[in-house]
């Protein structure tokens, strides 16, 4: 690693951790975003792959485009398995990609096969929020299935418990709390440039 690099990953704790996470055996050509519905993985990918002049990509956009219907009517009609199905198809196929932005569903990390599939070309950057601000960022929207309950901020607990573990195995995590869109994508691209001077 170039002195440079080492200077400045030692310059802060969140970079320090960076360090560590990252081995020299990565390859590192595309960055991918993870974290809980209503996170800003869409918003913060579609400002960082413009950043970065990267292709932006988002799973569940992908997905729908190739079942020819809604992420809902996927739920509805087949099943939340065969959803997943589809999030462990694209994930193979972006092993191949270079230069990508990809936004991920907020539940296809938890499957341990695709996030090690995703580090094996990616920076994995976790966008992180409590379950208070994730509620209120998704209130008003009906489109995520699992959220349709009758008591959604139970449903988000419920679920970002279960999931913390598999979020806290990115590379970095990013809190969004205090922060504006543009500011984690700022954070996110400065991440990501940490990462391509550790393996240039
Ligand atoms: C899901 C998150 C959604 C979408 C689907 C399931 C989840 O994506 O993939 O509704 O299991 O957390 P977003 O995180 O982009 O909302």
């Amino acid at each position: 690693m170039p002195a440079r690099a080492r200077k400045k990953l030692r310059a802060k704790d969140g970079e320090t951790r960076y360090f560590r996470a990252v081995t020299g055996t990565r390859s590192i050509h595309n960055l991918t975003l993870i974290g809980f519905m209503g996170s800003g993985k869409s918003s913060v990918g579609r400002l960082t792959a413009e950043a970065l002049r990267f292709t932006f990509l988002d799973t569940d956009t992908v997905i729908e485009a190739r079942a020819g219907m809604t992420i809902s009517d996927i739920f509805a009609r087949q099943g939340e398995a065969a959803f997943r199905q589809w999030e462990r198809k694209i994930v193979e196929e972006l092993a191949h990609r270079t230069k990508t932005v990809i936004a991920t569903g907020g539940g296809l990390p938890a499957d341990p096969a695709n996030l090690a599939s995703l580090k094996g070309h990616s920076l994995v950057v976790c966008l992180w929020a409590s379950p208070e601000t994730i509620h209120r960022r998704v209130s008003g929207h009906s489109h995520r299935p699992l959220l349709n309950e009758p008591h959604p901020l139970e449903q988000i607990r419920r679920l970002l418990q279960v999931r913390e573990p598999c979020y806290r195995q990115a590379d970095v995590l990013v809190n969004t709390e205090l922060r504006s869109i543009r500011e984690v994508a700022t954070q996110v691209v400065h991440q990501y440039h940490l990462a391509q001077a550790a393996h240039p």
